[in-house]
């Protein structure tokens, strides 16, 4: 695929008028991104050329939209938990800058009939990309409302044709000591890798994401690819990938590993099920008015998308599976 253009100062979609497209298309259903404005903003202007933002359009799916207040960008690429940058929430905007996302590919591999390495340009453009605006909650208590972009998993394992033995998908992250300064910290096991069961992952909602508010990944919120999964916490939604495995038995996780008892396979939100450090029954929405002080949510189950994901579960015990 042409690499996506260089976006120009005077297409950036500031804020204000992104929340008006939104407000317009909640009432209107389809719209398309090619909105263009000519109201620019000196800072806007300088952020975009220091981080390279590129734009990548994409189709809204009013199906996965929420008319909640968007978080703004700012907060959703300075704000961030990637432990290959640092162990900080400010650490990931300043030190994945140096992460180079191109060349870039991802082994799709394990049991499948069709095993490839796709080059990221060649599996953007697998299935069309849709924009999705889903609610994205962390295991320490915050949440993010985030205009994806992606297609469904889905598609990618259909082209893969996967065996009828697999039964969970493993998701392999980059480990590059010589471009990712956290790998020094032992905290997790390197590459940082996640997991889902094949239904999960097969779910329309579980998306493969490589872009956010109509621009490509940043690099802190996982640049060129990583996954998103709205109903299980952040830390499920690996960032970078370089593989994607189909197995029979169910992977280790990073987090897993590290702590058992804290972090399970399945991660569904559950504001029932408590982290030994963290409550899970309320949030605190990122970027908010009244900043840390801000009233909290209740969170709810499967973060809000309990009628189209609680079936997956049915006749589990979602304690004891956490
Ligand atoms: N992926 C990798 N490779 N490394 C990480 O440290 N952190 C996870 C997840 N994916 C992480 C990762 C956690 S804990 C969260 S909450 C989300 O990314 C945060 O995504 P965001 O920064 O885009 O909000």
């Amino acid at each position: 695929m042409n690499k996506p253009p260089k976006i120009l100062a005077s297409e950036i979609t500031p804020q204000a008028l992104y929340e008006g497209r939104r407000q317009w298309l909640a009432q209107a259903g389809w719209s398309t991104l090619a909105l263009s404005t000519s109201i620019t903003s000196l800072a806007w202007h300088r952020e975009a050329r220091a981080n390279e933002r590129l734009a990548l359009a994409a189709k809204p799916n009013p199906q996965f939209f929420t008319a909640e207040k968007l978080t703004p960008y700012k907060d959703v690429t300075s704000y961030n938990n990637f432990y290959e940058f640092g162990l900080d929430k400010a650490d990931p905007v300043v030190h994945a800058q140096r992460l180079k996302t191109r060349p870039w590919t991802v082994r799709v591999e394990g049991l499948v009939n069709k095993p490839r390495t796709w080059d990221i340009d060649e599996l953007i453009k697998l299935a069309p990309l849709e924009e999705r605006v889903y609610r994205l909650r962390c295991v320490e208590g915050w949440s993010m409302v985030i205009p994806w972009i992606g297609y469904s998993l889905s598609h990618l394992i259909k082209a893969t044709q996967v065996q009828g033995s697999a039964k969970f998908v493993e998701f392999v992250t980059l480990a590059d000591r010589e471009q990712m300064p956290g790998l020094k910290s032992r905290v997790l096991q390197w590459p940082y890798t996640e997991g889902l069961r094949l239904d999960e992952a097969l779910h329309p909602l579980t998306l493969l994401t490589f872009g956010l508010y109509g621009e490509v990944l940043p690099k802190q919120n996982g640049a060129p690819v990583r996954m998103t999964i709205p109903w299980k916490y952040g830390f499920k939604s690996g960032k970078s990938i370089v593989a994607i495995r189909f197995t029979e038995q169910q992977p280790r996780t990073s987090w897993q590993v590290a702590a058992p008892h804290e972090y399970g396979f399945y991660a569904n939100v559950n504001p029932e099920v408590s982290h030994p450090r963290w409550s899970q029954a309320q949030e605190r929405r990122i970027g908010g008015e009244g900043g840390l002080f801000a009233p909290r949510i209740k969170t709810l189950p499967f973060n809000g998308y309990a009628e189209q994901v609680a079936s997956l579960y049915a006749g589990m015990d979602l304690k004891r599976f956490y």
